[in-house]
């Protein structure tokens, strides 16, 4: 399947809003005006993935020097630090018929040399229990249960941490 992961544009955003609605409950879905803050304020660290012209999925988060994700990150994108030592991660969506083929874990990688190459020390998300041991595949190590309510669910902290060069 021909798929192309490449950095958002602020055309994308109706397409990011529509994929996000579809992969997430109400309460934990991104409404359009974060969408919009985000592109508008991190695009470099926002990848959408395009397959005929359709946004099928997309990883985007902001880069700060905190360990892990508290809540206010998700709302204020002020919280993003250029110059910042993690890579977050607010949402990794691929829509369900694209689903189970590789493609969330092309983008977790396609992330993580991303943020490699920036200098970044690692990244961090939250997650579900259910998905663990899905970030554990790429070297994620659990934090344990995190401060977020996001959406009244109950979420892990993770972090993947890069070998520093002696
Ligand atoms: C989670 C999600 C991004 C995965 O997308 P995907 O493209 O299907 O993922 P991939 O195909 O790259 O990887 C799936 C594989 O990871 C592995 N995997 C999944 N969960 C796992 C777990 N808990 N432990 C170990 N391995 C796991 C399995 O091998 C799985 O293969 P399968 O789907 O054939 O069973 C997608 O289901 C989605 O968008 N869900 C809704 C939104 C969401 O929950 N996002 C993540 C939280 S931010």
């Amino acid at each position: 399947m021909e798929i192309l992961i490449r950095k958002v544009k602020l055309e994308d955003l109706d397409a990011v809003t529509q994929v996000e609605a579809v992969c997430f409950p109400k309460a934990e879905a991104a409404p359009r005006e974060s969408f919009l803050q985000r592109i508008s304020t991190f695009p470099d660290s926002f990848f959408v993935a395009e397959k005929e012209g359709e946004i099928i999925g997309f990883i985007n988060g902001c880069v700060t020097d905190s360990r892990v994700i508290f809540d206010e990150m998700f709302e204020d994108a002020s919280y993003h630090k250029e110059d910042g030592i993690y890579q977050s991660i607010f949402g990794l969506d691929v829509i369900p018929e694209y689903q189970h083929q590789g493609l969330a874990s092309r983008l977790m990688e396609h992330l993580i040399a991303d943020a490699q190459e920036k200098g970044r020390e690692g990244l961090i998300l939250t997650c579900k229990d259910r998905l663990i041991g899905f970030y554990e595949r790429f070297g994620y190590k659990n934090l344990g249960l995190s401060q977020s309510v996001h959406g009244g669910a109950v979420w892990y902290d993770m972090i993947l941490e890069f070998p520093r060069e002696k």
